[in-house]
Parts: structure tokens; sequence; C-alpha cells
């Protein structure tokens, strides 16, 4: 995580923090179907995210006992759990897990984790990995995606059953900027040549994190974003959406519903297919007119996120930075949280 201003690649800015601090959706036969479909072009790909968007599977559950949910109790006084269009914002306390997993469980789900480790961020991914393990989708199935141009810098870590690692060898780039932004090229093309067919759900992270609670299916949905810790208590204005009507990534100042982090998000294939695919076209596009958004890959997903409602927000409980941050109380949880770095050394 970093200082607003200051320099980074492949992780989450503090806004104007810096200022203060220093300065299913599973959606039912999708499942089945979408892995067995030959992905060619776009079609391919609309028809699948039709038949997953309108159908969304109920499944028969076993009995299980717990806490009964209270029509006249809401489950948190103290933050917003539901955006206007209906989309679950997810803070501890408003689920239970164990149905959640049971849901999908019964759906045979499989979650891939794209991270990319390039140049010097390869030493993040021991202690993004292991922590992972401990932490991420436990009980269910599991595909690290490590996109690195260092293949043989990859740790070597010990995976729980049903989990494995795929590394995917790509092409490094001078300007951390362009590392950031290509993310979007990669994963999209990734997404039609194998996610589509080894993974129901991707979740987009960066490297130089680690997971210090549970983060489980309970994020899982048709797209997510998550609130920027920097920013979720900020009015529109405050927001560091790209200003310049110029840019593909431009928000006029009374539009905006949150400032989503770039550092963590995802959906079903098909969805983040689409996101990273309109990101991407999106910074083509600049590209040719001479311009970059002010920060890069995460202004291109606030604009796409802002005319794409996700269909869960998760809570900063699910990007945050202790240091900067340090633990208020609206926190129950910090389940995945920025790694202390010294940026100017890894940068290069
Ligand atoms: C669950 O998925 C795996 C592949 O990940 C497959 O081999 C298995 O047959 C599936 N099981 C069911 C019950 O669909
Ligand atoms: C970038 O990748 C090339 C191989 O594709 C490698 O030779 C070079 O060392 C890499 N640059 C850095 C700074 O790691």
């Amino acid at each position: 995580m970093d200082l607003r201003g200051r320099p980074k690649c492949c992780s989450l800015h503090l806004g104007i923090l810096p200022l203060i601090v220093v300065a299913l959706v599973f959606f039912g036969y999708g499942f089945v179907s979408h892995r067995s479909q030959e992905l060619g072009d776009s079609e391919a790909v609309t028809r699948v995210a039709v038949g997953e968007l309108d159908v969304q599977e109920v499944v028969a559950l076993s009995r299980i006992v717990y806490t009964q949910p209270k029509a006249l109790t809401p489950s948190r006084k103290d933050v917003l759990v539901l955006t206007p269009w209906l989309a679950p914002i997810i803070w501890e306390g408003t689920f239970n897990i164990d149905i959640l997993n049971e849901q999908f469980r019964l759906q045979n789900t499989t979650v891939g984790l794209t991270v990319f480790a390039i140049k010097k961020y390869v030493v993040f991914l021991k202690l993004f990995l292991e922590t992972a393990e401990q932490q991420f989708m436990v009980g269910h199935k599991v595909i690290y995606y490590v996109f690195t141009d260092r293949p043989a810098d990859v740790p070597q870590v010990p995976l729980g059953a049903g989990r494995k690692l795929v590394v995917l060898t790509v092409r490094n780039y001078t300007r951390w900027q362009d590392v950031s932004m290509h993310r979007m090229e990669m994963i999209s093309r990734l997404s039609e040549q194998r996610f589509l067919h080894e993974v129901d759900y991707l979740v987009c992270a960066d490297v130089d994190m680690k997971f210090s609670d549970h983060v489980g299916v309970e994020i899982l949905s048709a797209l997510f974003g998550t609130l920027h810790p920097g920013f979720y208590s900020r009015s529109r204005e405050a927001f560091t959406y790209e200003r310049r009507p110029k840019s593909q990534a431009y928000i006029p100042r009374d539009e905006g519903d949150f400032y989503y982090a770039g550092g963590f998000f995802g959906g079903s294939v098909v969805e983040v297919y689409r996101l990273t695919k309109a990101c991407h076209q999106a910074m083509m596009e600049d590209k040719a007119n001479g311009i970059e958004a002010v920060w890069h890959d995460e202004s291109y997903l606030n604009k796409y996120l802002l005319y794409h409602k996700p269909t869960k927000v998760l809570s900063p409980e699910y990007v945050w930075d202790q240091q900067l941050l340090g633990w208020p109380s609206i926190m129950k949880k910090l389940r995945y949280v920025a790694v202390p770095k010294n940026h100017q050394a890894i940068r290069n």
C-alpha cells in the first residue's frame, strides 16, 4: 500500500490520507456448462454470461443449526450494509459463513486467485501464498494464477488438498505504471484462454499484501469491488477519480458511489473478463490520445464499476493498512492487509 503521490506498483494508494497520517450466483448451470464451452469469441462469452446471470441456482441444504436472523434487529447499526441497488456490503456480522460454505460446496465452486509478481515483487509471494493457504477460501477448490517474469523465483509453498498453483510467465515493463495497468490486459487474455474453462470465480489481488483473517465465499458474486480504506468515509467530491474529461476514466464531481480499491476485485470469470477487457481498451484509447489516468488501472476500474454496478461490495476489512490507519472500532476484522515495504527498493 502506498501513500498518495508516491510512485507505486501493483499496490493501493491511500489518497489524501497521507496528509493526515504522514504526510450466482452461481448461477446454476453456468457452473457445469461454461467449463465445457469453447470460448473463441466474445459471442461465446455473452452466451455464457446470460446463462449465469439469468439463472441463480437454489441449492437444497441439509439441516444446519444456527442463530436465527431477526427481522427487527439489524445485523450492524454502525455501517451501511446494502447499496441503493440492493447489493450487500460485506462486513463482519452480516453473514453466516456456515450457510454460505454449504451453498458453495454444493455448487462445487472453484475459485481462481490472480496475483502479479513482476520484477522484485516476487519477494512478496511467499507470505502472500502462505497466508492465503491459512485464510483464503479454506475448504474450497482454489487455483492460484501467479503471473511473473521470474518463474524460477516463485517459492515452493505447501498447498492444501484441492488447491494448486499455476505459474504464468509474462513480460515485464520498465515503468511501474505499465506493470500495474497491463494486469488488466493479461487477466482478460487469460480469462478467454483458460480461466473460463478452469474456475467459476476470479479474485484479482495485489501481491504486496497478506491475509490476516478469514476471506471466503462470502465475497463471491457476479461482480464485486472493495471499498478503498482511504476513502470509505469520504464524499464523492473528495474521491481521486480521473477528473479530466479527455480521459476514458473521467467521472464528473456529481457522480460516483464509492471509491473502489484497485488491489482487490473479482467476480464470475465472464464478468471479470468483461471488466478487464473494457479497462484495457479504455487505457489503450487514452494512450492513443496521449493521456494516462491519474491512478492508472484503479481509475479505469472505478469508471467501470460506476456504470456496471457490482453485485456485492466488500467493506475495507478486505483491504486495509494498519500502519497507516490503525484499527478503528467499526473494523471487527482485518482480513487482507498491506505488508510494510520500502517502495524505493523494490519498484525497479
Ligand atoms: C466437482 O468439480 C471437479 C472439478 O473441479 C469435478 O472433477 C467433479 O466431478 C465435480 N463434482 C461434482 C459433484 O460436480
Ligand atoms: C524483464 O524481463 C526480462 C526477461 O523477459 C529479464 O531479462 C529482465 O531482467 C527483466 N527486468 C527486470 C528489471 O527484472
